[in-house]
């Protein structure tokens, strides 16, 4: 196909469907219609994206209930600004701003844009897209978005994984965790413990975790193994049972921790941080960044072999309110996608 026929003509529609938020709200049906919009106009730096699927993560849960409440001062205190959710996109290139050299109409995308991948098109900063990886399916694609690029950043850059590390890997199953547990290997963990609940124990093994701990049969901090890094996409242990967990310039990596609607789960991530100044060990909590080169090298694992990731459950766009309700449940086996093409 030429490219000129991915670009946007004037004959085609300018509006397109969409799933758009009204309020904030515990039931997703309550609070989200698929209705009608404009398609969006792009900024220089951006480019309009035909959606091929997005998938969905914790923070459009978040964004859905308006919790933790510190939240609404950037998203509005009554009415959310984010309207249309989905974070992480994959699709076609359809048009590009004037300052956009890497991308063409026709290229296939993916990456965290922040919002706006539950609609059939969406626009996004270049600098947060990557192309896709050839191997792998454009719509499963959309997996590789904050999840992994959290996991990435978490293991690689914030814990400074090296090569022999041992590695714990807590909530080994979800969206972040399954990432997570390949991208250690990827990184040469010398052994990995991962843990999860019973029905996900052999997704656990078979991303290539050394010891799977059930955490419904089994305490995993009743033990005198020693990690250098723990990376917490849980939060189900207290900061002291966490660092006895820890080798004596161990790293604990928190992603998460127990959510609550005023602060939490922001309060006990920044008192871990403070509390590790006082320790040989450090603790670090922070949110991934969008970024297309790390897209890149997500995309270049793919390509390698190295990471794959995990589908748990495919909706459409007439579902995806019920693809939101699925994620609250916080207990998705890898990464829902929402199939919009
Ligand atoms: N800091 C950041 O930038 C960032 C980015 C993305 C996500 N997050 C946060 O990281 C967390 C994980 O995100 P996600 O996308 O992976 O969520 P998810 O897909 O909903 O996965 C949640 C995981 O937690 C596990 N889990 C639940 N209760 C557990 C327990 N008591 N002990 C151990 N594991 C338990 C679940 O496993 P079972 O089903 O086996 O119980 C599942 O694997 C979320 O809280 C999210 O808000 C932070």
């Amino acid at each position: 196909m030429r490219d000129t026929e991915h670009t946007l003509t004037q004959t085609e529609t300018t509006t397109m469907r969409a799933v758009v938020q009204s309020a904030y709200g515990e039931n997703a049906h309550d609070v989200f219609d698929q209705i009608e919009v404009p398609i969006p106009d792009i900024e220089s730096d951006e480019v309009l994206i035909r959606v091929a699927a997005s998938s969905i993560n914790a923070l459009d849960w978040h964004f859905m209930t308006g919790t933790p409440y510190f939240l609404r001062f950037q998203n509005g205190f009554r009415t959310p600004k984010r309207l249309i959710p989905g974070a992480d996109v994959a699709g076609t290139v359809v048009k590009v701003g004037s300052e956009v050299t890497e991308f063409k109409p026709g290229d296939e995308v993916f990456g965290d844009i922040g919002s706006g991948g539950f609609a059939t098109y969406a626009a996004g900063k270049a600098r947060y897209l990557a192309h896709r990886p050839a191997s792998l399916p454009l719509e499963e694609s959309a997996a590789l978005g904050v999840a992994a690029l959290t996991a990435l950043q978490g293991l690689r850059d914030w814990a400074a994984m090296k090569p022999g590390d041992r590695v714990l890997i807590n909530g080994a199953s979800g969206g972040v965790g399954t990432f997570a547990v390949q991208i250690a290997r990827a990184l040469g963990a010398s052994h990995i413990t991962a843990v999860c609940s019973t029905a996900n124990v052999e997704t656990a093994r078979s991303l290539g975790a050394d010891r799977v701990v059930d955490y419904t049969k089994e305490d995993f901090a009743a033990t005198d193994d020693k990690f250098d890094v723990f990376f917490d996409n849980a939060g189900s242990k207290s900061l002291s049972q966490s660092r006895r967990m820890l080798t004596e310039d161990g790293v604990l990596v928190m992603v998460t921790a127990k959510k609550g609607k005023w602060f939490r789960p922001m309060d006990r991530m920044l008192a871990a941080v403070i509390r590790s100044k006082f320790w040989s060990q450090r603790f670090i909590s922070k949110v991934a960044e969008a970024s297309g080169g790390d897209g890149t090298v997500l995309a270049q694992m793919v390509e390698e072999g190295k990471l794959r990731p995990v589908i748990d459950r495919r909706f459409t766009l007439d579902d995806s309110i019920d693809a939101l309700a699925y994620q609250a449940t916080g207990h998705a086996r890898g990464k829902s996608i929402v199939d919009v093409s």
